[in-house]
């Protein structure tokens, strides 16, 4: 396994790849990685012959009052957990190499699917993304891109403007990591306390509620509000309790797929999470 931090590096050390024709796989991270991590490249390695995998904590996707100093930055301990997983490239630069000195003055803006959820929440954060990505895409250019649903509006951004723009490559979705207990892994999960944690599950207990009320005939606005009911009075403050279509747009009642989607604060520590509930006609 290569470490590369330039872009120079990089290009060099896939150019072998590229040569031969090799299918290429991508898995962009911000490090400090668990087995939700593991499991992208786990999939990226089944369909490519080689996988990248790009650790860069990216300082235009946190708000001014987010967490990108305190981010944790673990790249000895994920370079051998990348190594376990048989990572062929890991691509870490430095916010200099990626964005330069000179000002950038383009931007990557997908609308609607990004002005409610976390896009409310956290406003330019999914332009940040868009940016970031498309610049690892141009520098990687893998044959697959590989992401995991628990960012699921996340998902539907990048897939978004990889069709509107054209990138050629395929974006697979991986399904959510869990723990034993049903909390989705998240590198934020680390903030949490011992006893923060004995409660973070909460979210997931609820949604699992929540969808199976719903195949018993209980209404959407009754579900959502037992949700943000459930996951008050178990101490989290809630940022949003939502159930949008597949395609994120929004629904009223249960007559198709849908997605039920929660963002809640336990203390400084924002969490997501979102379960897929089908309809069956
Ligand atoms: O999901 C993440 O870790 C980040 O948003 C991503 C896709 C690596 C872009 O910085």
């Amino acid at each position: 396994m290569k470490t590369e931090t330039t872009i120079q590096g990089l290009a060099a050390s896939l150019q072998p790849a590229r040569a031969a024709r090799k299918t290429i796989g991508f898995v962009p991270t911000m490090g400090n990685l668990h087995e939700g991590h593991l499991t992208l490249v786990r999939e990226a390695k089944k369909i490519c012959d080689v996988v990248v995998v790009s650790i860069f904590v990216n300082p235009i996707q946190f708000g001014p009052n987010e967490d990108f100093d305190s981010y944790p930055r673990t790249l000895d301990q994920d370079s051998q957990l990348l190594a376990e997983v048989g990572c062929d490239i890991i691509f870490a630069p430095s916010v200099e190499q990626m964005y330069g000195s000179k000002p950038r003055l383009t931007n990557i803006s997908v609308s609607e699917i990004t002005a409610d959820l976390c896009g409310l929440q956290r406003p330019g954060h999914f332009d940040g993304v868009a940016v970031v990505v498309t610049k690892l895409f141009n520098m990687v250019q893998p044959n697959y891109a590989f992401f995991g649903e628990k960012d699921y509006q996340q998902l539907a951004v990048i897939r978004q403007f990889v069709r509107d723009l054209n990138i050629p490559l395929e974006v697979i979705g991986v399904p959510i990591v869990r723990a034993a207990d049903g909390l989705a892994l998240s590198s934020r999960n680390g903030y949490l306390s011992a006893e923060q944690r004995q409660i973070a599950p909460t979210i997931y207990q609820s949604l699992k509620a929540a969808a199976q009320a719903l195949q018993q005939g209980e209404t959407l606005s009754q579900v959502l509000a037992n949700i943000k009911a459930t996951l008050t009075a178990a101490g989290f403050v809630v940022d949003y309790v939502e159930a949008r279509t597949t395609e994120l747009q929004k629904i009223e009642a249960f007559s198709e797929d849908l997605v039920l989607f929660v963002a809640a604060k336990l203390g400084n520590t924002r969490l997501i999470d979102n379960l897929q509930v089908k309809h069956s006609a």
